[in-house]
């Protein structure tokens, strides 16, 4: 069993457990990591990359630890002796099974957690979460008809860690339990919390870097030389998530001389919950340790607890709102550069083909279109010229 079967394993015993993801930040644990996040891992720590297990000096640790025993100590001390803590091993370390419970253990030891759990009713009820076949195929139909995300045959897991929390708020006793209150169409608050479960909100502060870079030294000396007269700039961040994006578009358009420009940003997602988290404008530590250069930390963030949020002059710049992408979006508009990244993939190619008609609609000519990696308008979108800049491929309205 690797780090991540287990994690669905804790996840399925303990849907409340904070737990923590400790893997090396090469290509594979990167992508490791972002699975447990999806899982329903609570954080992640970066795990020194060494060749045999415990011999490495670590860079968190500073010292030659075997790290299980460091990493313990650490969790504590950054989230607090009473918070159940796990630290899971990414599959690439092949994590025995062996390893991993003896790993678990040790956690739940000493996190006194087992103590919790027999202290309350609540934790110790097990929830069922296998979903019976017509069960499932529902959730796929319901899903794809409320937000346009299609999820295949093969994402139970998905199902299975998303909709347990939901299940056990709700007093019930399985993910079916669920599906009942959902067909009997009584709940639209239930009905939405679903869905909004199954999106998958993974953003970070200058995600895709080199776009970032296109933006700053192709499209903005372009804008400023022909909006001189005007000054003024509109954007959008189309699926925004939790901010990061169009709050990294305003840090830029500050950092390169834009700051008496009349600039608007708009941030838009399905999900109110990331849309609320946006309008805030507040991230954890771990959150602007992502992507975000300490520079732009010290100087556009305050201090707010633990956290730290945007200061009022780059909260300003955007507004955010919920808009389900598939809707008309024609009044938006018109704008320079629209941002709609790591969102399509995850629609089917009717939906794809009428999104990007809409954005298309909403741009200026010659304003850019902006995807993710794993996105194209090729094929889908005959009206937009690609272009390559540095090593990014732009979309341009005709
Ligand atoms: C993976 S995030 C991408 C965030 C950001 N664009 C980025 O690339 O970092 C995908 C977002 O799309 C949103 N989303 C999914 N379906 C949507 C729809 N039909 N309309 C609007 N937003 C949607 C989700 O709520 C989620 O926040």
């Amino acid at each position: 069993m690797n780090g991540l079967e287990m994690l669905r394993r804790v996840r399925r015993e303990y849907p409340q457990l904070r737990v923590g993801m400790f893997s090396t930040l090469n290509e594979r644990g990167a992508a490791i990591t972002l699975e447990a996040l999806i899982l329903g891992a609570t954080t992640t720590w970066p795990r020194p990359r060494t060749k045999g297990r415990s011999t490495a000096p670590s860079p968190i640790f500073g010292k030659r630890y075997p790290e299980d025993q460091a990493v313990l100590p650490y969790a504590r001390a950054q989230h607090g002796g009473s918070q159940a803590l796990i630290s899971t091993r990414g599959a690439a370390s092949a994590g025995s099974l062996t390893a991993c419970f003896l790993w678990v253990r040790l956690c739940l030891r000493s996190c006194a957690l087992r103590a919790e759990l027999k202290t309350d009713p609540m934790e110790r009820r097990t929830i069922i979460t296998e979903i019976l076949p017509e069960n499932y195929r529902f959730l796929q139909k319901h899903v794809h008809s409320q937000v346009g995300i299609v999820l295949e045959d093969n994402k139970h897991y998905l199902f299975e860690s998303r909709l347990a929390p939901i299940v056990k708020q709700h007093g019930l006793g399985s993910i079916n339990d669920l599906c009942a209150l959902l067909r009997a169409k009584r709940d639209v608050d239930l009905d939405h919390q679903v869905v909004e479960a199954m999106t998958t909100n993974e953003t970070y502060f200058y995600r895709d870097p080199a776009q970032y870079e296109a933006i700053r030294t192709v499209l903005l000396p372009k804008l400023k030389q022909e909006r001189r007269d005007r000054r003024n700039l509109r954007f959008w961040s189309a699926a925004s998530s939790s901010g990061q994006e169009a709050y990294t578009l305003a840090m830029l358009l500050l950092e390169n001389g834009f700051k008496d420009w009349n600039i608007q940003i708009l941030g838009t997602d399905f999900s109110e919950k990331v849309v609320e988290r946006a309008r805030c404008g507040i991230y954890q530590q771990i959150e602007v340790d992502r992507g975000l250069p300490a520079a732009l930390l010290v100087k556009y963030f305050n201090r707010s607890g633990l956290d730290w949020q945007l200061s009022e002059p780059v909260r300003k710049m955007v507004r955010f709102d919920t808009i389900d992408l598939r809707k008309s979006m024609r009044t938006l508009g018109p704008f320079d550069l629209v941002f709609c990244r790591n969102v399509m993939i995850y629609f089917d190619n009717d939906t794809k083909r009428n999104v990007v008609k809409e954005i298309h609609s909403t741009l200026f000519r010659g304003g850019w279109l902006l995807l993710g990696g794993a996105e194209t308008t090729f094929s889908i979108e005959e009206r937009f010229d690609r272009e390559t800049v540095g090593n990014v491929t732009v979309y341009v309205a005709r």
